[in-house]
């Protein structure tokens, strides 16, 4: 569910903020990450608009700007729920159980990978290894890192997030 917006157009805050990382970077590329949290901070996820007005401060192609984005699993290309949960899919996650954990998260919330609640509170995503394999099997929710991570942990942790 992409937005399809002519009338997207990014604040004077989130142009301001985008030159701002101008001058703690050397290349352009380097800015655009930085640039693309900037418009997720506060919209939630980058449209494809957003991803061209930010090639355009740069200097950049909008290709360009559009493989940084794709290349970080924490820039979100499509709406999200208020809250995401990311679930490790890499070879250790995998050989403690992550499948275990992916399967009682979509029957718990009613969701598919990829998916969002209906009400909006959880966007269940894969992700590759989160650099937390000695405590596998490994789930992050928004910003914070679960280790050691069972099913029967699962229902209280998510209340922890409303
Ligand atoms: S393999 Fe899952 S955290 Fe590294």
């Amino acid at each position: 569910m992409k937005e399809i917006s002519t009338t997207f157009t990014l604040t004077t805050f989130e142009i301001n903020e985008i030159e701002k990382q101008k001058k703690y970077y050397e290349n352009s590329r380097s800015v655009s990450i930085e640039a693309l949290k900037i418009v997720q901070k506060k919209r939630g996820w980058v449209c494809d608009q957003a991803i061209i007005e930010i090639a355009n401060i740069l200097n950049l192609n909008p290709s360009e700007v559009e493989s940084v984005a794709t290349f970080y699993s924490q820039i979100y290309r499509q709406p999200v729920g208020r809250n995401v949960i990311r679930y490790c899919d890499s070879v250790v996650c995998y050989l403690t159980g992550y499948e275990k954990i992916k399967k009682f998260l979509e029957d718990y919330l009613f969701i598919k990978i990829g998916n969002t609640t209906v009400d909006g509170r959880f966007t269940l995503l894969p992700v590759c290894c989160l650099g937390n394999c000695d405590k596998a099997p490994t789930i992050m929710i928004n910003e914070d890192l679960y280790s050691h991570l069972n099913p029967d942990l699962i229902p209280n942790l998510l209340e922890l997030y409303k």
